[in-house]
């Protein structure tokens, strides 16, 4: 079905989409917002090119989707606005936000159903990409087999596991969750299935011997990592990214240690995985 409202150009014929014709800083219409929703169930994550958006534009178009999410334990740069999640690396930076392969929050018992991110700054000498790997092609390319075994699993997904949190001091309002999900779900509005393991967050498959599950998961997440399942963002200042935590996961480069790169998150709230329709 073509669309009457936005221009929609693929990144790669497997995943992402560049929606143009739109203006996120003001209210969108039903016919829009329609389209908007199917362009990002079509093609998994979509992207907005010159939306200098203040955080009250950004949370309102969130909100559009669903309630906003509050991060369990990342630094809240805006007292008013605790659904802003800041992104942000310079030269004083340890380490950055999604280095490694995720689907955000994914340690959550109802892990967010999306993530809209805004960069307002870029490196100013380039890098700072992110790529999204289409978890619905990783689980169709596996075999009749693996789909079998992999059907009646589960895996826990840790917050500690996440590089960031282990090596941040800890406070007491803190919360670090853990949840036991299905390894392969069904997406609630296409019912399509999607392999739902990462690196970032899973460390064991359920009922496996830690030899097994270490194994399993290991061959999961290269499989699921191949180039062949992604697309590459490159961002400029300004651009919006949009994705389906439920059927992606992504990773952000830190290519470009000391420049700045800066930006600001809001976070959709999802519901608890389940593994069939
Ligand atoms: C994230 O995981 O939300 C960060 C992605 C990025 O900085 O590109």
């Amino acid at each position: 079905m073509s669309y009457e409202t936005i221009d929609v150009r693929k990144l790669t014929p497997t995943i992402g989409a560049e929606i143009s014709g739109v203006d996120l800083s003001g209210q969108i219409g039903n016919r829009q917002f329609e389209e908007i929703h199917r362009a990002l169930m079509e093609n998994l994550v979509i992207f907005f090119r010159d939306q200098d958006l203040t955080v009250e534009q950004q949370k309102s178009f969130g909100s559009r989707f669903g309630k906003l999410h509050i991060h369990p334990n990342a630094p809240k740069m805006f007292p008013d606005h605790p659904e802003i999640l800041t992104i942000k690396a310079d030269a004083a930076s340890k380490r950055v936000a999604g280095e490694v392969w995720h689907s955000d929050v994914s340690c959550d018992e109802e892990p967010p159903m999306g993530s809209i991110l805004l960069i307002k700054e870029v490196p100013a000498n380039g890098g700072g990409d992110t790529s999204f790997a289409n978890m619905y092609a990783a689980y169709d390319a596996l075999s009749d087999t693996m789909k079998r075994f992999l059907a009646g699993c589960t895996a826990v997904h840790a917050s500690l596991k996440s590089a960031n949190h282990q090596y941040r001091d800890k406070t007491a309002d803190m919360r670090f969750p853990e949840a036991e999900h299905p390894v392969v779900r069904t997406h609630p509005e296409t019912g399509r299935k999607a392999l739902f393991v990462n690196r970032g967050f899973t460390t064991r498959i359920v009922g496996l011997e830690a030899f097994e599950s270490d194994a399993l998961l290991e061959m999961l997440f290269r499989h699921a990592e191949q180039s062949r399942f992604h697309c590459r963002f490159k961002w400029r200042d300004n651009s919006i990214a949009f994705w389906d935590n439920r059927a992606t996961m992504h990773q952000a480069m830190w290519d470009y240690y000391p420049e700045r790169r800066y930006g600001h998150r809001v976070t959709v709230c999802g519901d608890r995985p389940f593994p069939r329709a």
